[in-house]
């Protein structure tokens, strides 16, 4: 067993080692913390020496080439940096020849110590329902000011068997002044001199997760997010890697995400010398935080690696962190229930009759967590009131939601709620009694959208608030699910918080979770935001699953989910089947499409169901146990993505359980004329000497082939339905070994 974590003190060379790839670092006689080199390991050994035939060239003026491993602002970079600081000038430090109270934006950072923990953890990190792992060594190393006594501990824990890092950053105030942060990212990681080519999720509302692939040229591409949340145009994950040289399945790849919910940035920074580096932390341009003398802060983690072995390897070992180290543990087991929410049933339409209906029809076809939506609460009839009042709406369920939810557990069903605890509508009591609780400029109009402020949560009271008001909900209902949404995006920015806000808004959200979290352990959320505005692995370590889209329309969610998947795990993507018609875009789509999309991640049913014929429900039953039948594989098992949506043709998912003794295959025709002919998929990490049995959803037999054929001939067409054609859309097969 080789450390993951090793200090040559003769080099004074840091060296992180995970099964498959190494990171290494290293302090010059100067002081500077500076990158040596980040890549795959092509052998079980690496011994680096002679290390300073290896400096980046320098161009222009001296330095400049130079690879700090933490950049920051006031040195002799005049690139992208890590981190802003500004002190204010020492009365002392005020010399004959030099201008007066000019502030100091001057940070030049050297190696002081380091240490060897396993105990650190990144900020913001939920602290219950977690896998009990192992403990993992963190390198902290200590950087302090030339001049002030203000310190920079850059952490870094290693995931050996992922090949996972993740950094983080704290700053201290050990000085006697106030120290002002105008920048700070989680890490800066620098990736060896080459052409670069960027994937990473683009969209909209609607459009969630649909990716685009960029190359990267000089000069820095920055994506970020503004809004408050996490974002629908832009997700804080990325693969990267040299241009045209990784495929889905080989090459290089650097990949990387963001553990924070809030307003973020990356900035991909291409040097004049093609060296390259990405800075990766809270969106500053309109952010700072002061840290009192003797204050500390923690940033959130950077998690990051590279696969040699494609994006799909990246994307792999990206779930498989997700699954075992991020993703909370339900206190209802392993497996996400299959859920109805009647959101495109009723809208705000809610009664007490119909949810009743709905319930029982629910329950018959197999569904396992009945789930309602918005306008159950005090006043809420549409979206012009109500937001800020989380109490039952008396006038809907007269006896309070107590006879609804023994009716749902009676019929074997847990209960959801969906609330959006950070918004208030001005038309509500909590606004009323309240009105400077909301972000806003004092005199300035507060432009609403939706109807809706946001709560100030650079307040206390306000969090506290809210934390009471959804602890009673809990406390007086047999709730174990909430959907937790966020319609908005922020405009006036305005709060007690001052340009910390983006920061603590995050910190609030994430601690009204982990109190009900922890007092409620039967609880689960999901996350979402107007869709899938709220994924990212700071939310998924308190959320199980997120809502992935508002668009349910199957043939748009195939490229929704193809992007979502490249860094996501289906455990965490929820997916519903609704109507034929879908009520987003109006397109028909028959039913199997809707359920093979709808079971590639967390099954869910949005359809009113009490308003479709008796045979189309027998199919929702079936379809349903057959997702029951495979969902242990979809959920747990690991995802080959082998075709995607957007290159044409057909989407193919394969999981694969642990064992590989069980797989599912999923295709979903996007694009296919008549006489185009779709190829044999082959399939990946089956046991290539075991005979696998196929079924479909009735249990039709569709042969029995050996793993090893089925990985070099491929996926069979079957007699049944053909080869797949324009004629059939989709299908999905459950592989099992006689
Ligand atoms: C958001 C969600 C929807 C639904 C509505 C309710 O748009 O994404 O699923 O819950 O709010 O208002």
């Amino acid at each position: 067993m080789v450390d993951t974590i090793t200090f040559d003190t003769g080099q004074r060379l840091f060296l992180l080692r995970t099964d498959r790839s190494f990171y290494a670092m290293r302090v010059l006689a100067d002081g500077e913390l500076v990158h040596v080199g980040f890549g795959a390991l092509v052998a079980t050994t690496l011994a680096l020496n002679n290390l300073d035939h290896y400096e980046e060239p320098n161009y222009v003026w001296e330095k400049q080439g130079r690879r700090w491993e933490y950049p920051a602002f006031g040195d002799v970079t005049t690139h992208d940096v890590a981190i802003r600081a500004v002190f204010p000038q020492p009365a002392a430090a005020l010399q004959q020849d030099e201008a007066a109270h000019v502030p100091i934006r001057d940070l030049r950072l050297r190696y002081v110590s380091h240490e060897i923990s396993t105990s650190a953890e990144p900020g913001l990190a939920a602290q219950h329902g977690r896998n009990p792992a192992t403990p993992k060594p963190v390198l902290c190393i200590t950087l302090r000011d030339i001049g002030y006594n203000f310190l920079v501990r850059l952490n870094y824990r290693v995931t050996p068997e992922l090949d996972i890092f993740e950094r983080w950053v704290e700053v201290e105030n050990a000085a006697e002044m106030p120290v002002t942060i105008e920048g700070l990212a989680f890490a800066t990681v620098h990736l060896p001199t080459d052409r670069y080519e960027l994937r990473r999720a683009a969209g909209s509302w609607g459009r969630e997760f649909v990716c685009v692939t960029q190359e990267l040229h000089q000069g820095v591409t920055p994506l970020r997010q503004l809004g408050l949340n996490t974002g629908h145009n832009a997700n804080p994950s990325f693969l990267i890697h040299p241009k045209g040289r990784a495929g889905p399945d080989q090459g290089i790849t650097y990949f990387g995400m963001m553990a924070f919910s809030g307003n973020w940035s990356l900035r991909f920074d291409v040097l004049p010398t093609d060296a390259v580096r990405i800075h990766g932390g809270y969106e500053d341009s309109n952010f700072s935080m002061t840290l009192k003398p003797s204050q500390r802060h923690r940033t959130p983690a950077f998690i990051f690696g590279v696969a040699e072995d494609g994006t799909n390897g990246a994307s792999r070992r990206l779930h498989a962190w997700m699954r075992r180290h991020v993703l909370p543990q339900s206190a209802h087991g392993p497996l996400r229930p299959v859920l109805y929410n009647g959101w495109e049933s009723v809208y705000f339409d809610i009664s007490m009759d119909k949810q009743l209906q709905l319930a029982r029809t629910a329950a018959a076809i197999g569904v396992e967590l009945f789930c309602v939506d918005d306008g159950w609460f005090s006043g809420r009839r549409n979206d012009r009131a109500g937001l800020g009042d989380w109490t039952v709406d008396r006038d809907i369920f007269p006896q309070g939601l107590a006879p609804l939810i023994a009716e749902v557990r009676r019929l074997g069903m847990r209960f959801g709620l969906w609330v959006e605890p950070e918004m208030v509508n001005p038309d509500s009591h909590l606004y009323r009694a309240h009105p400077d609780w909301v972000l806003h400029f004092p005199g300035r109009p507060r432009i609403q959208t939706r109807h809706q402020l946001i709560l100030d949560f650079g307040r206390s009271d306000v969090v506290d608030a809210i934390y009471t008001m959804l602890d009673s909900l809990l406390a007086e209902n047999d709730i174990t699910f909430f959907k937790w949404d966020m319609n908005r995006y922020v405009t006036e920015a305005g709060s007690a918080a001052g340009r910390e806000i983006w920061y603590q808004h995050v910190q609030g959200l994430y601690d009204v979770m982990d109190r009900l979290l922890k007092k409620y352990p039967r609880l689960d959320i999901q996350s979402c935001s107007g869709g899938g505005g709220r994924v990212d692995a700071g939310i998924l370590s308190r959320c199980l699953q997120a809502w992935t889209s508002d668009n349910t329309d199957a043939m748009d969610r195939v490229y929704i989910q193809d992007g979502f998947s490249l860094f996501y795990p289906p455990p965490a993507m929820e997916s519903w089947v609704t109507h034929e018609r879908n009520h987003q875009t109006g397109r028909v789509i028959e039913l199997d499409v809707r359920f093979d999309v709808a079971m590639r991640g967390v099954l869910g049913i949005g359809t009113n169901i009490d308003a479709i014929p008796a045979e189309d429900l027998e199919n929702y039953r079936r379809k349903i146990a057959f997702y029951k039948k495979i969902r242990h594989i979809v959920q747990g098992g690991e995802l080959h993505r082998l075709a995607e949506g957007q290159n044409g043709g057909a989407s193919v998912w394969q999981s694969v359980s642990p064992d590989r003794r069980e797989s599912v295959y999923s295709v979903v025709v996007v694009q296919a004329m008549q006489g185009h002919h779709l190829p044999f998929y082959r399939l990946r990490n089956l046991i290539p000497d075991a005979t696998y049995r196929l079924t479909d959803e009735w249990d039709h037999e569709l042969g029995h082939f050996s793993g090893a054929q089925l990985m070099t001939l491929g996926m069979p067409g079957d007699q049944r339905h053909g080869h797949l054609t324009c004629s059939v859309r989709s299908r999905t097969v459950l592989l099992a070994v006689v």
